[in-house]
């Protein structure tokens, strides 16, 4: 935002602006580029003071300081030229917990943790399991959530980017858990039946799709960009997965909800014995492919 284009909601600039204020202008700004000015204004003032969003909604008449006034300027200017707002805040939350993020990692998603509660249950199901694999893991939300619900397993997490693995190292140490992390072509690396449980959510947007959408170019492509139909690096991995699985190992992928059939079409073929099917998220679409071997 320009030094002279922070709206001004009336208060006296000789003082330093109440919550209310701050809140009115922070939300005036934001209006023409968010449906949610409001409940952004809320947000961005409660990261650059430090406090719980509910804290700034029952303390309208506490004053600002002027640091806090610039870091909340400097956010909203963030927001207006179109940085997402999990980037802003460099923090999101995922299946509990809070995750560092930066624009080298996905935005954690909210239809990920079925992918997390999936693996979970197939590991309370199969006890002995503890060898885990995640290609792919971004911000490292899927292994670091995975390692502190169940802290005895052996959690193997790469990433092709190394931007990415800073990130999801420093989320590890955030949540004092330990997970192998290591820069690779997905599992190229492992050894063969090494993984009891392989877990990834994959880049699988159609390149053509991926174009059209809001997050192109505002998220990594390398994150979202599956190719033409959006499960060429999908079809790498199933290939990997087929010689790195144990015997009654268990593959699980996220999917995009047009890929209900041709996932695990794609899944069939490379795994032809295998029970295959196909998890419904909240919103009822198809989102996490389940391969038993
Ligand atoms: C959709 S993001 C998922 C990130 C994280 N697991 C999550 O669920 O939020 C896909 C991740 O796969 C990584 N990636 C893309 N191609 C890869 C490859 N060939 N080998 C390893 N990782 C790859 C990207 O860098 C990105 O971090």
């Amino acid at each position: 935002m320009r030094p002279n284009a922070w709206p001004r909601s009336g208060y006296n600039e000789a003082r330093l602006p109440t919550v209310q204020e701050a809140l009115q202008s922070a939300q005036q700004a934001l209006q023409p580029h968010s449906e949610t000015a409001p409940l952004d204004a809320q947000v961005l003032l409660a990261h650059v003071m430090h406090v719980p969003r509910t804290w700034v909604l029952i303390h309208p008449e506490a004053p600002l300081s002027t640091a806090q006034q610039a870091a909340l300027q400097a956010a909203v200017s963030q927001l207006r030229a179109g940085t997402p707002l999990p980037y802003v805040l460099g923090v999101w939350a995922f299946y509990g917990r809070d995750f560092e993020i930066s624009p080298a990692v996905l935005i954690p998603r909210p239809e990920t943790e079925l992918l997390v509660e999936t693996a979970l249950a197939w590991l309370d199901a199969h006890p002995r399991a503890e060898r885990l694999a995640e290609a792919g893991t971004g911000s490292g939300c899927i292994a670091v959530s995975l390692a502190a619900e169940r802290p005895h397993l052996h959690i193997v997490a790469g990433d092709i980017s190394a931007a990415a693995l800073i990130i999801a190292r420093r989320n590890a140490q955030r949540h004092a858990v330990r997970v192998h992390f290591l820069q690779a072509d997905l599992l190229a690396p492992l050894a063969p039946r090494t993984c009891d449980l392989i877990c990834a959510n994959l880049p699988y947007i159609p390149t053509a799709t991926l174009q059209q959408l809001t997050v192109y170019q505002k998220e990594p492509t390398l994150a979202l960009d599956g190719g033409p139909d959006g499960l060429t690096v999908i079809r790498r991995l199933l290939a990997q997965a087929e010689t790195r699985l144990t015997r009654e190992g268990c593959l699980l992928l996220e999917i995009e909800a047009t890929q209900g059939e041709s996932a695990p079409r794609a899944a069939r073929k490379v795994f032809p014995k295998a029970q295959i099917d196909v998890l419904p998220d909240l919103a009822g679409h198809p989102r996490v492919l389940r391969v038993l071997v």
